[in-house]
């Protein structure tokens, strides 16, 4: 693969990793995720954003660096925008290739460069308002905190209007020969976007607060193109992307979309034996609903539906006077993630002992979601729980659909 000129003077070189691994060690990638930096080429070279030795990232960024010319040691300097070790886990061996080379990241992220991979002579901090002037292209650096981490920035570069958005803006999924989002298919537009949008509620709806903050401050740049650390890049239209994070960002206090997602885990089929009721209950109004059980499902998949609804259906049996442990992994995820405010029950079977509704409320209270009730049973559920359960599911669904 060769260099990709995204701007005169600028370039992605990029690696696509496969499916075999979990990202951050726990999200499942089916279609994988690609990683991108970009070479700037002045006077001097800088690198915006590194790799890590993944599936031979380094060999494939470098073997595309050498189509146009560059080697590891001819770089001036590694702009880091974001720590974490997907951008930067291959930082110590390049140091050693090419010690000359000066690091610029933020102040917070220069102790992580130390903590990280012991690097602390030629580390430069930059922020907001700092330029590096390469010699006939500048770049210019933005503050934007957790978006991923706290010492996160961005790099832009006025001549073509490119920001260099590391995590912010990007998606999970490998890209192919079309890296342009003018290059995609309807097809493969629609593929990004629920990549964009599991991605999203993976790895950045903790901070949705401060992707709103990000995307008014970037509002004084002019951007005409985004060119992100995973995904496509957006030339044509990248407000686009900007409106889609915006979009996904205010769903953390909802309203979110008209859908509602139902979890659900079953030991015996007892849970189970409602689950048909409550999905018709829901659909009687006509509204698109996303059913998961659990563990069988990963989390990732129900979080990303979970983030997109804004009503939820949580079903769960009593296991050992407490809820379900894969539930309870769930919701826990859930609360991480920041998903609050959303419509919803909970219904599930009980043994000798319930326990279940403790621990449930004690989720509700901290994501402020607003129970409409619950149809809990010892053993089988009886006609009157079925009809209580389609009744409530109906309810839930008219709340959702009257929510603005
Ligand atoms: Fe792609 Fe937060 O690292």
């Amino acid at each position: 693969m060769k260099a990709v000129e995204v701007a005169p003077k600028i370039y992605c070189v990029r690696a696509n990793i496969g499916s075999r691994d979990l990202f951050e060690g726990i999200w499942p990638i089916p279609h994988g995720v690609s990683l991108n930096s970009y070479v700037v080429r002045g006077e001097k070279i800088a690198l915006i954003d590194l790799v890590k030795d993944w599936e031979h990232a380094v060999d494939s960024i470098t073997e595309q660096m050498a189509s146009i010319g560059v080697t590891v040691s001819d770089i001036d300097y590694l702009i880091i925008n974001h720590m974490e070790p997907d951008h930067t886990g291959w930082l110590a061996e390049m140091r050693k290739k090419n010690p000359e080379m000066e690091i610029l990241c933020t102040k917070k992220a220069v102790p992580l460069v130390a903590a990280f991979y012991g690097i602390e002579e030629g580390v430069r901090a930059v922020g907001s308002g700092d330029t590096l002037d390469l010699g006939g292209i500048t770049l210019q650096f933005e503050d934007t905190p957790n978006i991923h981490w706290p010492e996160t920035m961005m790099t832009y570069e006025p001549a073509s209007g490119t920001l260099f958005s590391c995590d912010g803006f990007g998606a999970f999924g490998q890209v192919g020969e079309h890296l342009f989002d003018d290059q995609l298919t309807e097809e493969e537009h629609e593929f990004f976007a629920r990549e964009t949008e599991r991605y999203y509620a993976n790895i950045v709806s903790t901070f949705s607060g401060f992707v709103e903050k990000g995307i008014r401050k970037l509002s004084s740049l002019e951007i005409r193109m985004i060119a992100p650390s995973h995904g496509v890049i957006w030339r044509k239209d990248p407000k686009k992307i900007i409106d889609h994070y915006q979009k996904l960002a205010s769903y953390k206090i909802g309203p979110a979309e008209q859908e509602v997602t139902i979890v659900w885990s079953s030991m015996y089929g007892n849970t189970e034996q409602l689950l048909e009721h409550v999905i018709a209950g829901v659909a009687s109004e006509g509204i698109p609903v996303h059913v998961h059980r659990v563990p069988q499902e990963h989390v990732s998949f129900v979080l990303a539906s979970a983030w997109r609804s804004s009503g939820i259906i949580v079903g769960t049996p009593t296991y050992e006077y407490k809820m379900f442990p894969p539930m309870y992994a769930v919701l826990d995820i859930f609360e991480r993630s920041h998903l609050l405010n959303r419509k919803t029950m909970r219904f599930g079977s009980y043994g000798w002992s319930g326990g279940a509704k403790k621990q449930y409320d004690e989720f509700l209270s901290a994501m402020k979601w607003d129970c409409i009730g619950a149809v809990e049973y010892q053993g089988a559920p009886s006609q009157e729980d079925k009809e209580q359960a389609y009744e409530m599911a109906k309810e839930l669904a008219r709340q959702v659909k009257a929510w603005k």
